[in-house]
């Protein structure tokens, strides 16, 4: 999880210095922001959906309860604590990409959500709260994206309370014998095939997958 030398981080597989990483993986999202639910979709075929919805079951979120969407990106995850929290919680969506949170806010607006939720561009390095301010954290395939992961969720550890829940959703590698294979070929061949087709960024559908790899 440490940058793999003093000077030097991962992005996807290349080795950069870390004070490019961030804008680098910023460059990633501004350009896939307006396609990014549709790819979603495409990608695993829906199932996005099912792991979302199931990490919100696993955080036990209740009425009332403050809940940070942490890298929410275009807000998908914010919309469903939303209506758990109802009116008398609330929803802090933060993302560091201000692309992605246009997104979200289009979206959210048009769905009718706005009494309990607000948007804001933080990183989760320096989570802009005070302690013990949130019941749950959400981070949604956020946390391998972030430089400093030990400083994230340190960040995410302050300003959670305490008997707080913190949720990390990401992705990780089969162990099933076989599947190693099928994977690989989705990952390296399928995703940047469809980044190029439909997000015509083939570039950024590549990172998606190296990231997975490099993430522990
Ligand atoms: C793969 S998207 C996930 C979006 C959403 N949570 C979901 O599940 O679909 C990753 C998000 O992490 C955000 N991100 C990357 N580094 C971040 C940081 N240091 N602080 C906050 N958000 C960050 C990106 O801008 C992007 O919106």
């Amino acid at each position: 999880m440490t940058p793999s030398d003093n000077n030097t981080t991962h992005f996807g597989y290349q080795e950069v210095p870390i004070s490019e990483k961030s804008e680098k993986v910023a460059d990633v999202f501004h350009s896939v922001a307006s396609q990014y639910d549709l790819m979603n979709d495409l990608m695993s075929l829906g199932v996005h959906r099912l792991w979302k919805r199931f990490a919100i079951d696993l955080c036990g979120i209740r009425k009332g309860h403050r809940v940070l969407d942490l890298a929410g990106g275009t807000g998908d995850l914010a919309e469903k604590i939303s209506r758990l929290v109802g009116t008398q919680g609330e929803v802090i969506l933060a993302d560091i990409n201000n692309s992605m949170l246009k997104v979200a806010r289009d979206r959210l607006l048009d769905r009718g959500i706005f009494e309990n939720l607000t948007i804001m561009q933080a990183d989760a390095e320096q989570l802009p709260f005070t302690e013990n301010y949130f019941d749950r954290i959400i981070i949604g395939f956020g946390l391998r994206n972030v430089t400093h992961k030990e400083k994230a969720l340190q960040s995410m550890f302050r300003v959670l309370k305490p008997g707080g829940r913190l949720l990390v959703l990401e992705f990780s590698t089969p162990t099933l014998p076989g599947l190693k294979s099928i994977y690989d070929a989705y990952s390296f061949k399928l995703l940047p095939l469809l980044g190029r087709v439909v997000a015509k960024d083939e570039d950024s559908y590549r990172y998606l997958a190296e990231s997975i790899r490099m993430h522990h």
